[in-house]
């Protein structure tokens, strides 16, 4: 299939139309030398820009080098189109001033506001050891292998200079961000998606993903933030809940996707619809009510998460759930405040439990030659 065009006013992959296989990974930076880093952010995006045209990582290529030395690609993309590949980078908190308060490579003064750590959430299980990181870079294609194969290659480019934390992969969308896709469903079953961020919604766009001027250092403009969040679903219990509960919980219907107490998918949200027995047919604790614009200030997410499952647990249960993927301008204005809301009060929360979670500062796009990932930044 297609390739995507790499270069650009922004990184590819946050408004492109999302495809259905995903692997994320976060590196932690294990060298002291700023100028190594910034060399393998040179190298990384010259790969990067090879790999989403459906070329070799290296020029030389998987076959045509000395015997004598390993290959500059690993090879497994042989043959395989470009499946609409897209590499999308991001800053982590860490790389600004690390756990233990050091300015690694002096960009403390460079990190932006709007980078701050998130709160503690009520009810989260994180593990820290699949959570963080100081870079991070997101894999989105229509094929397992052009995904996996590209972070491969980075991790192999990266030797010495970083070294992979943790990855996931993700087999299935969970959202559209065009009118064009159809809305796909997560594990529990429900339509996810309907009332996402969508390429189409240009002033939206503006207003609530991209980083504008003036609103912190200049090297993010055009940037965006990220949060990922690793959800468990304990899918045994939501399994044998009622469909009418399922439905209450969520506040849409299963089949359709439709607002309770509307009929089409797309019909507006109506918080204040009420039932026969004049409760609210979207309850107090159903997910869209609490995670709706009007309940959080305005604010929206752009979100492109992919469903997971990691095998089972050795306690008779499937390790599956939602990889949680959000983009936005100010996660103190949009992911905080409406995670805070879902943390009290979401129904859902019976069934769901946060394991991972991630931030990071996905720079603007790499657009001239000579311009590599967070040239700006550095
Ligand atoms: C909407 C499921 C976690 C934010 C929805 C919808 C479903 C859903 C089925 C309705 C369809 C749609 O409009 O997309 C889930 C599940 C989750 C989860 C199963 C966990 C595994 C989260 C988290 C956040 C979030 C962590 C953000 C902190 C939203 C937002 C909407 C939404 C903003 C749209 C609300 C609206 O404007 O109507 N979610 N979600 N969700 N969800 Fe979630």
């Amino acid at each position: 299939s297609d390739a995507v065009d790499f270069h650009g006013e922004h990184q590819a992959g946050i408004t492109t139309e999302v495809p259905d296989r995903l692997h994320f990974v976060a590196f932690d930076v294990v060298t002291k030398d700023r100028a190594r880093l910034v060399e393998l952010l040179q190298d990384w995006t010259a790969a990067a820009a090879r790999m989403t045209a459906g070329q070799d990582a290296g020029v030389i290529g998987a076959v045509n080098g000395s015997p004598e030395a390993p290959p500059d690609d690993t090879g497994e993309a042989l043959s395989l189109p470009p499946s609409g590949l897209t590499l999308t980078v991001g800053f982590g908190p860490s790389l600004f001033r690390d756990a233990d308060g050091r300015d690694r490579f002096g960009l403390a003064e460079r990190r932006p506001a709007a980078l701050a750590d998130l709160p503690r959430f009520p009810g989260e299980a994180l593990r820290p050891e699949i959570s963080g990181g100081d870079l991070c870079v997101q894999a989105c294609a229509n094929d397992p292998q052009v995904a996996v194969h590209a972070i491969r290659n980075l991790a192999r480019i990266g030797m010495g200079v970083v070294s992979v934390r943790w990855s996931q992969l993700g087999f299935g969308r969970t959202s559209s961000t065009s009118r064009d896709q159809a809305t796909p469903r997560n594990l529990f079953g429900f339509k996810d998606g309907t009332a996402n961020l969508k390429i189409e919604d240009t002033a939206l766009l503006r207003e609530q993903l991209w980083v504008q001027p003036g609103d912190g250092p200049e090297w993010m403009t055009g940037g965006a933030y990220l949060v990922t969040r690793k959800i468990r679903m304990i899918i045994e219990t939501w399994d044998r809940t009622s469909l009418g509960e399922q439905e209450e919980l969520v506040g849409r219907a299963k089949g359709s996707g439709a607002p309770l107490g509307q009929h089409d998918e797309f019909d507006p949200i109506n918080l204040k619809a009420t039932g026969p027995d004049d409760r609210p047919r979207i309850t107090e604790t159903a997910h869209v009510r609490l995670a709706h614009p009007d309940q959080n200030n305005g604010a929206r997410l752009l979100r492109r998460g992919y469903n997971y499952v990691d095998g089972s647990d050795g306690l008779g249960r499937l390790d599956a759930g939602l990889f949680f993927i959000a983009y936005q301008r100010d996660p103190r204005r949009q992911f905080v405040p409406i995670q805070t809301q879902l943390a009290r009060h979401d129904g859902l929360n019976e069934y769901l439990r946060h394991v991972s979670s991630g931030l990071f500062a996905c720079p603007p796009g790499v657009r001239e030659p000579g311009d590599f990932w967070g040239r700006a930044l550095f």
